[in-house]
């Protein structure tokens, strides 16, 4: 099967991965609105492409924090992944080291923070933090991700519950727990609202996690200007624009048209991201030009997972890189510092 665009990867996780790994992995909250608009929500956005500019010579890396990447996409935290793959997350920070990106490991990883490190040694990861109920466990894992050399801690702000995801529901016979170990001891069942998370958390909680490392603190789950001004108030270093890819409250925005007023609420103070919904090189060149510093992909990495392993993930990562960078030369941008709000237009459709 020649694999050409990230669509073959989704159908072909479609259709070799057990029913019960597929619904979980696709499954969006309630009838997922939220998690098709944020494709859907693309196609609104035009380009304005300008011609004659010399893109003979094309520059696509761009920095997180400072650190050098090849390209401006990274991998979004999703939990899991021996449900794609038996070696799980190792194989995802192996081919996030291949490609010289970034990968944010997520609690609900199904290796441990140092397997996961000792994968890929030398590679650039962040470690996702959802806050347990039981300040230890969470003041545990901190510690543990700065000791194997996480460079980053995520703070995911969407989950004080899971979302009602209907399908998980109806395969809830099944026990994820039973067959996979969990970050932070939760065996909870996946699914079901995991009552070790803690849904008191709220901005105070950002001074507590200040206090426990010195990483920088990346907020994700922010969808409108009240809480990006929040998030700069309370000294995080970055913010991902996110609805959980639409796993969480229905009904939301898609996550790019939430994107141009957190881009405007922050006026540079610190670098935003995005992710949900990035399926192909020119909505990875839309989000730059509405103000992303780079964007993260979750349900494209696990099909590449899905379909071979770190080569599968390496294969998506490519074809992300080539796709992109051919948008961005047909729009006459050279390099990352070129692209902006002038390359596109919001159309009626
Ligand atoms: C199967 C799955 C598991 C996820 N697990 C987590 C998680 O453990 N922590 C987290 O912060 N986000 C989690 N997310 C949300 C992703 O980080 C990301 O926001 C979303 O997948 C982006 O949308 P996309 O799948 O359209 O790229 C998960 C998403 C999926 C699809």
């Amino acid at each position: 099967m020649a694999m050409v665009c990230l669509s073959d990867f989704e159908a072909y996780a479609r259709k070799y991965l057990p029913k019960i790994a597929w619904d979980f992995f696709a499954a969006g909250a309630d009838d997922c609105s939220t998690r098709d608009e944020n494709i859907l929500a693309y196609k609104r956005i035009r380009f304005q492409p300008r011609m004659l500019r010399d893109v003979s010579l094309m520059d696509i890396r761009t920095k997180l924090l400072g650190t050098e990447i090849s390209f401006p996409v990274g991998i979004a935290p999703t939990g899991f992944h021996q449900l794609a793959w038996p070696d799980g997350e190792k194989s995802t920070a192996r081919a996030a080291r291949a490609l010289n990106t970034c990968y944010i490991a997520s609690t609900y990883s199904t290796c441990t923070l140092e397997e996961i490190s000792a994968a890929a040694p030398g590679g650039f990861r962040w470690f996702q933090l959802y806050i347990h109920r039981n300040r230890e466990v969470s003041q545990q894992l901190v510690q543990r991700a700065e000791a194997s050399g996480f460079q980053g801690l995520v703070l995911t702000a969407d989950v004080p519950y899971t979302g009602k995801r209907r399908d998980d529901l109806r395969n809830a016979q099944m026990r994820f727990s039973s067959v996979l170990w969990m970050q932070g001891d939760d065996r909870s069942e996946y699914g079901l609202p995991p009552n070790s998370l803690d849904p008191s958390v709220t901005w105070r909680d950002i001074y507590w996690l200040r206090s426990l490392t010195r990483l920088p603190i990346i907020v994700k789950g922010i969808l409108t200007k009240e809480d990006a001004e929040l998030a700069v108030r309370h000294g995080v270093q970055g913010i991902i624009v996110s609805n959980h890819g639409g796993r969480q409250l229905d009904g939301g925005p898609a996550t790019i048209d939430a994107l141009v007023e957190v881009v405007e609420a922050v006026q540079g103070r610190v670098e935003v991201y995005l992710d949900g919904g990035i399926r192909k090189g020119s909505d990875i060149l839309k989000a730059l030009a509405l103000g992303a510093k780079c964007v993260f992909i979750g349900r494209p990495a696990l099909w590449g997972l899905a379909y071979k392993g770190e080569e599968g993930l390496q294969d998506v990562l490519r074809i992300l890189q080539e796709e992109f960078r051919l948008s961005m030369a047909l729009a006459g941008c050279a390099s990352v510092s070129e692209i902006g709000p002038h390359l596109v237009r919001f159309s009626k459709l």
